[in-house]
């Protein structure tokens, strides 16, 4: 049977393509403003939860944290899945982050974040890791923005902090090494030194009660995600199965999956179901996940790293 989420897909897509020729380009699709004000106030308790697939969105996430800490505020933080819904509303500065994952942030985190209970004029900020400057990088962020002030958040902050991409499709277990080689490894000193510095605007936005609107504007990019980017791409992908031989069954790929796609115990992925967030192959230590993009054997994210030498530095706040 057609999920819900196809079904609207494929509405979408219908009713897109009947808008099409009224619609021109670079207008605007969404205004993203608070229903109501913020009274100038000193934020006590903050909360930064993220989804991170490769942890670039859990590195900044963390130095958000820690820069809240640095001032005296006492921040929850974490993984949204092992966040207490009902705490996070509770603070004085909600900030959620996600990658952009196919020009927008995963339906998973739309979903979380229409599960979250009423958020009461909490203020509320985004930020994004995106791994092209052509990403739809600003509008992703804006649908967290969006889920947030439907459940009644002010939005006061949205960044994008860009990062090596982690997109998976595109790294050919042929290919020798990348070409050309990134000139910076991001996210880098120079990211967190943004990441910082986007952390003490947002305190001081709260502080003074300033409230912020933000605009989601009609791009290419934007506008092939009405058409689900990633089920089109599945039709490319083939042998995406775990290779018995080389599994060690720890697990990893099963705990990285947001919709139980992964079998162990036949070592099948349920394809149907599988969201191509490359979950299971970037993050498999033992290269036991099979997935072919356009007939060519492709590898993980970590694979690639080792590949081609690449190695992150971490922010002074998460050096041991
Ligand atoms: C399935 C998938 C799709 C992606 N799509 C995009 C995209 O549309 N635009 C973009 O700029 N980066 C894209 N990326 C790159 C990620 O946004 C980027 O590497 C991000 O920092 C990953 O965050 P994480 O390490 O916290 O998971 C994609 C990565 C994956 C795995
Ligand atoms: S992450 Fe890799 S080794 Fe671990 S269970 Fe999954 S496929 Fe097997
Ligand atoms: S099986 Fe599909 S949805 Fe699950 S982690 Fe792998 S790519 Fe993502």
């Amino acid at each position: 049977m057609e999920s819900r989420r196809t079904f609207l897909k494929k509405s979408a897509l219908i009713g897109a393509a009947a808008t099409l020729p009224a619609i021109p380009s670079g207008c605007t699709i969404s205004t993203i403003e608070a229903n109501t004000s913020i009274e100038p106030r000193k934020i006590n308790t903050a909360a930064v939860v993220w989804y991170s697939q490769t942890g670039n969105t859990q590195k900044c996430g963390k130095v958000l944290a820690k820069t809240f800490e640095k001032t005296g505020i006492t921040v929850i933080n974490g993984e949204v899945r092992d966040v207490d819904r009902i705490k996070i509303s509770e603070v004085d500065l909600l900030v959620i982050g996600a990658p952009v994952f196919y020009y927008d942030i995963p339906d998973f985190v739309k979903d979380y974040i229409q599960s979250l209970p009423d958020l009461k004029g909490t203020p509320v900020a985004a930020y994004v890791t995106f791994g092209g400057p052509e990403g739809n990088q600003h509008n992703a962020a804006c649908s967290i923005l969006e889920g947030l002030v439907q459940k009644q958040g002010v939005p006061v902050g949205l960044k994008a902090f860009m990062t090596i991409s982690s997109y998976a499709l595109n790294f050919k277990a042929s290919d020798k090494e990348i070409s050309p080689k990134p000139k910076a490894i991001l996210p880098d000193q120079n990211t967190y030194k943004n990441v910082r510095a986007y952390a003490e605007f947002l305190n001081s936005e709260v502080e003074q009660g300033h409230t912020s609107v933000f605009k989601k504007t009609l791009t290419s990019r934007e506008f092939s995600t009405y058409f689900g980017p990633e089920w089109w791409t599945k039709l490319l992908v083939g042998n995406h199965t775990i290779i018995e031989e080389k599994c060690v069954g720890c697990g990893t790929c099963v705990e990285k999956c947001p919709t139980d796609s992964i079998d162990l115990d036949t070592f099948t992925v349920n394809t149907d179901n599988c969201v191509l967030c490359c979950g299971c192959i970037n993050n498999c230590e033992y290269q036991a996940v099979n997935m072919e993009y356009s007939k060519e054997k492709i590898i993980g994210f970590k694979e690639f790293l080792k590949k081609n030498n690449l190695k992150f530095e971490l922010p002074v706040e998460l050096r041991t």
